[in-house]
């Protein structure tokens, strides 16, 4: 089959499109075949060698794809050939993948291929970050970065629909438009603005509840002081760089909360809260509160514009490749 190699850790030139032996079906798994495989910011730092997974050269990169299941392994029961699902897994980049039957999702028939790959990682982070790490709901403010980024675009509408005043933070005017459509009640462009004194100005100085970080070091600290009392960061990523170490006494003034995120936390550990929150968010796809902004769509043989394109910070919502 074809997959994406890359036999060095680097830039997105070291990714290469190769003819590689199929997978075969293990006990406990499945082997998809693969219509759609979603990209994620996760996937440029597993090719750089800086990912929590290291990179095992020769490797693959992914975690997730959209297919039809092709075979089952040993001992599995409630997936079968030819049932269409959305997968957790490794080494997506490629026209098969494997996964263990609790990391499968199965898509319902109003759910494309595309939405399938663009909705596990991304929509699954952000539903989390919103109610199993911290809460959302009416009465409560979130501030989102990187608000037209795949998590982000989620995260903005997951929270309205959660009944949350939404702010966001981006770098680009367009980005802002983007956001703003997505039902944000407002959009910082942080390029331009101090995006803790906006918040603070937007909430007459008192700060917001919750805020979902992903960027780190540029964010962190700006973050705290625009926190209310009884704020929380939920912290998930570094796509700016680590932050600086913490000193905690300097939550304690206003009773602050700093929590770090790793969705693979609910998949390999809570399966039913994975499929319950996958339900949940089908619902809201279906009643058109939760929309999957589609960036853009590669082939698989060019992954590594693919990639080039979301570390230039263009890309907005969900890219994809199709094998
Ligand atoms: N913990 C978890 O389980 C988990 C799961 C999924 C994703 N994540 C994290 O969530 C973040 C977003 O992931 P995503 O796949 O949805 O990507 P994304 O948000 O679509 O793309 C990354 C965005 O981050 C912003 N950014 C800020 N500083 C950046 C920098 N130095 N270089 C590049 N981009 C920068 C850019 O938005 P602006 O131009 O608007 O600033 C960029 O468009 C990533 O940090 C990712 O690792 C974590």
């Amino acid at each position: 089959m074809k997959a994406i190699v890359f036999d060095r850790v680097g830039g997105p030139e070291v990714l290469a499109l190769v003819d590689v032996p199929k997978p075969e079906v293990r006990a406990g798994g499945v082997l998809i075949k693969s219509h759609t495989i979603g990209v994620n910011f996760a996937d440029t730092r597993f090719r750089q060698g800086q990912y929590a997974v290291p990179a095992k050269p020769p490797d693959t990169p992914g975690m997730e794809a959209a297919g039809v299941i092709e075979a089952v392994g040993a001992g599995v029961t409630n997936l079968r050939p030819g049932m269409r699902v959305a997968a957790f897994t490794s080494k997506a980049y490629a026209e098969y993948c494997l996964s263990p039957s609790f990391m499968v999702v199965p898509l319902p028939d109003s759910v494309s291929f595309n939405d399938g790959a663009a909705f596990l990682i991304q929509v699954l982070t952000a539903y989390h970050l919103l109610h199993t790490v911290g809460s959302t709901g009416p009465g409560r403010t979130v501030l989102v970065h990187s608000a037209a980024g795949g998590v982000g675009l989620a995260a903005v509408q997951l929270a309205k629909a959660a009944g949350a005043r939404v702010f966001g933070t981006v770098s680009s005017d367009d980005k802002v438009a983007l956001a703003k459509s997505s039902g944000a009640d407002a959009i910082i462009n942080y390029t331009r603005d101090k995006f803790a004194d906006e918040v603070l100005r937007l909430t007459d100085g008192r700060g917001v509840d919750l805020i979902l970080d992903a960027v780190g070091k540029p964010t962190f600290e700006e973050g705290l002081r625009c926190l209310a009392p009884f704020g929380h960061l939920a912290l998930y990523g570094r796509s700016g760089g680590a932050t600086d170490p913490l000193n905690v006494a300097t939550l304690s003034p206003k009773s602050l909360k700093v929590s770090g995120f790793s969705l693979p936390t609910i998949t390999r550990n809570f399966p039913d809260k994975t499929r319950e929150s996958a339900e949940r968010c089908f619902a809201l796809l279906r009643e058109g509160k939760l929309k999957l902004h589609i960036g853009k769509i590669f082939p698989l043989a060019e992954a590594a514009e693919a990639h080039r394109y979301l570390e230039s910070r263009q890309s907005t919502g969900k890219l994809l490749l199709i094998p």
